[in-house]
């Protein structure tokens, strides 16, 4: 059968629907109410692979603790990791503190408002850089992760690589409403334009969407689509379970590198956990000094 051709996309009649959609149901999340650079930040990283309402407190708590890039800088990485703990991918933890002490280093203790230089940080890839561009600053880029990436394919009914979502995504920002613009479409695809299951009936931008006006054909177009990475793989059993378990407890207190094994959950299997020890001191998790590893 032949598809019909995708409707072309008019940037212009996607603002009015979706932004009076997002005015009326914005999610009223904490690294919202702010514009401080460095809160956005640390919000964006966290957000990356963990569920929103796992955020929010730790975000809170996070800010708190390490309300500037100095205050973050001067801290010691354990103190980090500690106050990351509960979301796990605790080397994003190191990351933000090695970002902290680069925004220190180079930019006297503020972070920057160009993209270039947001890139160099430590652990900021394209993603993180645009999102604080877009929320901190306001500025009129596109932001693409895997809710606002499923969006873009599916709107304009295409299967898209990354530069093209992320020069669509750009293309599309209303002028001057780049954070209104960019928290819409991130909303739209976590509530809305969901990966099983969409709501169309409940979607602003169903009579404009491509890959409705198409039937809904499978594939989807969003599968392999920009942003869609991969699907995480299951926790349980894998080495990822094992490091948490491992930093947790480093987060308690040293841990004998004898005691590893047991402490990863492994008793019986000393090469993975001599494995996972050695990626966690990599990671810059842990040192290792006498025996005994610490958080550094
Ligand atoms: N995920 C990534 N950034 C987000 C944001 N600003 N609000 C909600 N979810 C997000």
């Amino acid at each position: 059968m032949i598809r019909p051709a995708p409707p072309l996309l008019v940037p212009p009649l996607l603002a009015p629907p979706l932004l009076s959609w997002s005015a009326a149901s914005r999610r009223d999340l904490p690294w919202r109410r702010t514009r401080d650079p460095w809160a956005v930040l640390v919000s964006e990283l966290m957000l990356q692979q963990t569920q929103v309402s796992r955020v929010v407190p730790l975000f809170e708590h996070f800010v708190r603790c390490f309300p500037t890039p100095a205050a973050c800088a001067r801290a010691a990485v354990s103190d980090v990791v500690r106050a990351w703990h509960g979301l796990g991918y605790n080397r994003r933890a190191v990351s933000l503190h090695r970002a902290a002490t680069a925004v220190v280093e180079r930019h006297d203790g503020r972070l920057p408002s160009e993209l270039d230089a947001l890139l160099g940080l430590p652990g900021v890839g394209a993603y993180t850089a645009r999102a604080v561009l877009a929320f901190a600053f306001g500025r009129d880029v596109g932001v693409v992760d895997t809710n606002a990436g499923r969006v873009l394919a599916r709107i304009t009914g295409r299967r898209l690589g990354a530069r093209q979502a992320q020069e669509l995504a750009t293309s599309l920002v209303p002028p001057g409403r780049g954070w209104a613009w960019n928290q819409a479409v991130l909303d739209l695809g976590a509530t809305v334009c969901t990966r099983r299951a969409p709501r169309c009936g409940e979607c602003p931008l169903s009579s404009l969407c491509g890959w409705r006006a198409g039937g809904l054909q499978e594939p989807d177009p969003a599968q392999g689509s920009a942003g869609s990475g991969s699907r995480q793989a299951s926790f349980v059993g894998s080495d990822r379970q094992g490091r948490g378990r491992l930093v947790d407890a480093l987060c308690r207190g040293p841990v004998p590198v004898d005691e590893v094994a047991l402490v990863a959950g492994w008793p019986d299997d000393p090469a993975r956990a001599r494995r996972v020890r050695a990626s966690i001191v990599a990671d810059g998790l842990a040192v290792e000094a006498d025996g005994v590893l610490t958080l550094p």
